[in-house]
């Protein structure tokens, strides 16, 4: 028998994980729309492939599974502002950041992040009450800095152990 949702939030508290923003532009109307994920992750070499999850009732849900391109950006420790920006709902969000362009793709990219990773959407997966966005990995600008964190519901930034 499966576990209660209680016990699933507990996992959740439970995994650490870096914080990125996916982001694309509405096929209709080429507005941004962008979210907030703990969930994405590098997933083939051969092909270069990426991944992330996406709620069904996110409001960016339709465009991000209908986008023939996304982009990826990793966001560095002293971003946090930015996580919980882009994991609010509303228009204002995407209305007020001024993103950087893509360098072959045309997708959006958080500005001074760790790295803009751009991508063609390669496979959608419908897995429970998500679906699994998968790309292909055409472009990647990684820069200086440390990486954002999520852990327990707070953020922080990396520390490495001693030995
Ligand atoms: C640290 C963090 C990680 C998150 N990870 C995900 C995720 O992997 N997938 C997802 O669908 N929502 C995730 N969310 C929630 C979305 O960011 C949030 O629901 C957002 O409001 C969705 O925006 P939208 O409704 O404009 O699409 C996360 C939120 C936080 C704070």
């Amino acid at each position: 028998m499966p576990i209660s949702g209680d016990e699933y939030k507990e996992i959740g508290r439970a995994a650490a994980g870096a914080v990125s923003v996916v982001a694309a532009y509405d096929r209709r109307n080429n507005e941004p729309v962008a979210l907030t994920v703990s969930s994405f992750v590098t997933l083939s070499f051969e092909p270069p492939l990426v991944m992330f999850a996406i709620q069904h009732n996110a409001d960016s849900y339709p465009s991000m599974v209908s986008s023939q391109a996304f982009g990826v950006s990793l966001l560095s420790e002293n971003q946090s502002e930015t996580a919980r920006r882009f994991a609010l709902k509303g228009r204002d969000k995407t209305a007020q950041t001024t993103f950087d362009s893509g360098v072959t793709l045309q997708v959006p990219l958080i500005p001074n992040s760790l790295a803009q990773i751009e991508c063609l959407t390669n496979q959608i997966v419908l897995s429970g009450d998500h679906a699994i966005v998968i790309g292909m990995v055409e472009t990647v600008r990684i820069f200086e800095g440390e990486p954002l964190l999520y852990f327990a519901r707070r953020y922080g930034g990396f520390r490495p152990l001693s030995n």
